[in-house]
């Protein structure tokens, strides 16, 4: 029996999330003869080998090593280099998840060469086409064949948007399925003592996490500044830690912010985490502040109490029985979203679900659907 030949395409931090619990799905089939390609969109140790190393993901095939640029320019590279490959290693279909620039760009490739593309987490939208991530989401699930969903809200999207219902199917969360797997390993880690946070951990632990890597957040210095204003006031009453996404480091160099951070006695920043040492940081957490998609979703299904500094978001599940709230980026709504989720913590109020699905086999679900789909 020839297998079914499914490329797998990771680029940025996120897609090595999502595609670890693939991999792991995969060893349960033997009908997929399953390839990983990694574009090379993150590259460093941070921001990728250690992801693989954390995750146990394999090797990949290929690295085609594109790195960082323009918009353009980024996507461009991936689609000339992804091209030889693909026509090389013809493919049944070629899988890729989330909404990065490594997504659209070897979805298009896939979809001009005539072989069958799935999208994992598949009809998010935030409504925002300022967002380089909606233009992604939209223009990739255009051209899918096979579109896998975390939550309801992305399956009415894209009824919404004409795509045939028979393509579409409601898996789950791979992003948590991971999450599931590792969050035990992830226990032994000691970031906690590294950083010197044992102490603060009462209850729901006595620290704050913050992210930060949108262009929209960090690329305006008017934004940014604002969100340190609410992060100056927050820090006099919990600590945060805030590690540095390339983006965000370069901003702040650019804006002159690095001393006025460093002022702030209680606010900790550092290199971006590992895998597992994050996991572990957030899961023992108070709350977790950030503007990135993955982290709604792992605090709801931690159910630690999230805000999303953000005026919209593609994943209303979070917001409408998860943990997240929010905030906007001024330093008022971060505020007063922070005050009121503390609040509600404190008081013993806080109430959330884990979605329907979000159960640790979305990546089953799907293995099995391409299984029977393809071929
Ligand atoms: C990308 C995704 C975003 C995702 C994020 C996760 C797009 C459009 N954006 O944003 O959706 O949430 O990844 O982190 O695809 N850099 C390094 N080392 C690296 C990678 C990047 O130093 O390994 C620096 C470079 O200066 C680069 C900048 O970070 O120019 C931004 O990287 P890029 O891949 O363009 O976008 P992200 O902001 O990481």
């Amino acid at each position: 029996m020839t297998k079914i030949r499914v490329l797998n395409v990771v680029g940025a931090r996120p897609n090595f999330v999502k595609v670890a619990s693939l991999m792991t799905a995969y060893r349960g089939c033997d009908r997929i003869d399953p390839v990983l390609i990694h574009t090379g969109q993150h590259y460093d140790e941070a921001m990728s080998a250690g992801f693989f190393r954390d995750l146990g993901l394999p090797h990949p095939e290929v690295n085609l090593e594109v790195g960082s640029g323009s918009h353009a320019v980024q996507t461009a590279e991936i689609m000339k280099a992804f091209e030889g490959v693909a026509r090389e290693m013809r493919p049944d279909a070629v899988l890729v998840v989330g909404d990065v620039n490594s997504t659209i760009a070897c979805g298009l490739v896939a979809a001009k060469l005539g072989f069958p593309l799935a999208h994992v987490e598949a009809g998010l939208r935030s409504g925002d086409r300022t967002m380089p991530e909606e233009i992604n989401r939209v223009l990739t699930d255009a051209i899918s064949d096979l579109l896998f969903c975390t939550e309801q809200a992305g399956v009415e999207n894209l009824a919404r948007e004409g795509v045939a219902h028979d393509k579409v199917f409601l898996v789950g969360n791979t992003m948590v399925d991971t999450l599931l797997r590792h969050r035990e390993r992830s226990k032994a880690s000691t970031v906690l003592e590294d950083l010197g946070l044992v102490g603060n951990l009462r209850g729901g632990g006595g620290y704050a996490v913050a992210t930060l890597h949108r262009p929209s957040n960090v690329d305006q210095e008017r934004t940014l500044t604002g969100i340190l204003d609410a992060f100056e006031e927050m820090q006099a009453d919990l600590p945060i830690v805030l590690p540095l996404h390339p983006r965000l480091r370069e901003s702040l160099a650019r804006f002159g912010l690095v001393r006025r951070v460093e002022r702030m006695n209680r606010l900790r920043t550092a290199a971006p985490f590992g895998y597992l040492d994050f996991l572990k940081l957030v899961d023992n957490a108070r709350i977790v502040l950030t503007d990135s998609g993955g982290l709604q979703e792992e605090t709801t299904a931690l159910r630690v109490p999230c805000v999303t500094l953000r005026e919209n978001t593609e994943r209303p599940v979070t917001v409408e029985i998860g943990t997240n709230r929010l905030a906007g980026t001024t330093p008022e709504g971060i505020l007063a979203s922070y005050r009121d989720a503390m609040a509600e913590f404190e008081a013993g109020e806080a109430r959330s679900s884990v979605p329907p699905l979000w159960d640790g086999r979305a990546g089953d679900r799907i293995v099995e659907i391409l299984a029977d789909n393809l071929g």
